[in-house]
C-alpha cells in the first residue's frame, strides 16, 4: 500500500523514482539490494517492504525477523554505501500502549507482538547502518492495493449486514495517501531521526468501522466486542495514539478525512477501470 503511493506521490513532486516490486527485489538477498543500490545511486532510499502479517508473525518469529530486521539492515546498508539517506516505515505496535495518553518519539519502546518487536529492531538495525535515517512510526494504515481494515469492513457490510468490531483498541487510522505526501516532504528536510506521523485525531476500531458505514452509506448493524473476546494470536496495544514532539512536526488531515479521500479514490478507480 504505501510503496506504491509514495511512488505515486514522489513523481509528482518531480522526484526520478525507481519503484521496486518484491518480484524485482527481495530485501533478504543482502548482495541483490547492494546492486540496486549502486546501480541506482539514489539520493533517498525509501524501504516499504516489510513482513506485515500481525497474526502471521506470532508462528513465524525467523520469517518476520529476515524482512524486517535483517531486510531493514540491507537496505539501510545498501543506501549508507551510495549516501543516501534511509527512509524505515515503523508502527505504533512498537508500544505496549499502556501509556494512557497519546506516544511521542521519546518514548521508551515496549512491542507485546513479534511483529512489534521486529519492527522495533528494524528500527535499531537501520539507525545503526545509516546515520541519515527518518524512522517514520505510523499506524492503522488504509489505501489502495493493499488488504486493509475499511476493505474487509466494506466487504463484511455488504456481505452480511452486519458487523462485530473490537473498541478497546484506540489509535489513528492513516490513510497511505497523507502519509506518503508526508514523506515526500520529509525527505527533503535534513530532519534525521524519529517521526510520528499518523491521521489526524484518534478512535476505536468500532467507531472507525462505524464511520466507514456512514461515509460509504451502508446500513450495518455494528456491534462491539473486546479484544479478549476476540482472541486473536497477537497482542495489540489498547491505546497507540501516535503523537509529536518535534517543533516543526509534519501534521496529516484528520482520519475522517483521510477515510473520505480513500473512498473516493476507489469510486473513481472503479470508474476509469
Ligand atoms: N499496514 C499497517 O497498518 C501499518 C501500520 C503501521 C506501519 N506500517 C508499516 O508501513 C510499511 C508499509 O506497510 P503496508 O501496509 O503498505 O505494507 P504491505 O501493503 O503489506 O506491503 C508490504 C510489501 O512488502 C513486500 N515484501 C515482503 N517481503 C519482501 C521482501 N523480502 N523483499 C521485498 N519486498 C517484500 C510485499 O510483497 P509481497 O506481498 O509480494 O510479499 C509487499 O509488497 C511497513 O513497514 C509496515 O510495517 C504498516
Amino acid at each position: 500500500m504505501l510503496g506504491r503511493d509514495f511512488a505515486r506521490a514522489a513523481a509528482y513532486w518531480n522526484h526520478e523514482v525507481v519503484a521496486l516490486t518484491h518480484a524485482d527485489l527481495d530485501i533478504m538477498d543482502a548482495e541483490a539490494v547492494w546492486r540496486a543500490c549502486v546501480r541506482e545511486a539514489p539520493e533517498v532510499v525509501v524501504n516499504c517492504a516489510a513482513y506485515t502479517d500481525v497474526d502471521g508473525a506470532e508462528d513465524d518469529l525467523v520469517g518476520a525477523t529476515r524482512i524486517n530486521v535483517e531486510g531493514a539492515r540491507h537496505v539501510a546498508l545498501g543506501a549508507a554505501e551510495v549516501g543516501a539517506s534511509i527512509v524505515f516505515p515503523s508502527t505504533d505496535y512498537v508500544f505496549d500502549g499502556l501509556k494512557g495518553e497519546p506516544y511521542v518519539e521519546s518514548d521508551p519502546t515496549r512491542p507485546l507482538s513479534v511483529y512489534g518487536q521486529t519492527k522495533a529492531t528494524g528500527e535499531a538495525e537501520t539507525a545503526a547502518a545509516n546515520q541519515r535515517y527518518f524512522i517514520v512510526r505510523s499506524s492503522w494504515l488504509f489505501g489502495t492495493g493493499g488488504r486493509n481494515f475499511v476493505e474487509t469492513m466494506l466487504a463484511l457490510g455488504q456481505d452480511q449486514g452486519d458487523v462485530v468490531v473490537v473498541r478497546d483498541q484506540v489509535g489513528c487510522p492513516t490513510y497511505t495517501a497523507h502519509l506518503a505526501d508526508a514523506l515526500v516532504r520529509l525527505i527533503d528536510t535534513s530532519a534525521f531521526g524519529i517521526h510520528h506521523i499518523a491521521g489526524g485525531g484518534e478512535c476505536s476500531w468500532y467507531e472507525f468501522a462505524q464511520e466507514i458505514f456512514r461515509q460509504a452509506n451502508l446500513e450495518v448493524r455494528t456491534m462491539s466486542m473486546t479484544t479478549a473476546e476476540l482472541s486473536r494470536p497477537a497482542p495489540r496495544p489498547p491505546y497507540s495514539v501516535l503523537s509529536t514532539e518535534r517543533t516543526e512536526a509534519i501534521y496529516l488531515p484528520d482520519w475522517q478525512e483521510g477515510l473520505a479521500s480513500y473512498l473516493a479514490e476507489r469510486t473513481e478507480g472503479a470508474v476509469t477501470r
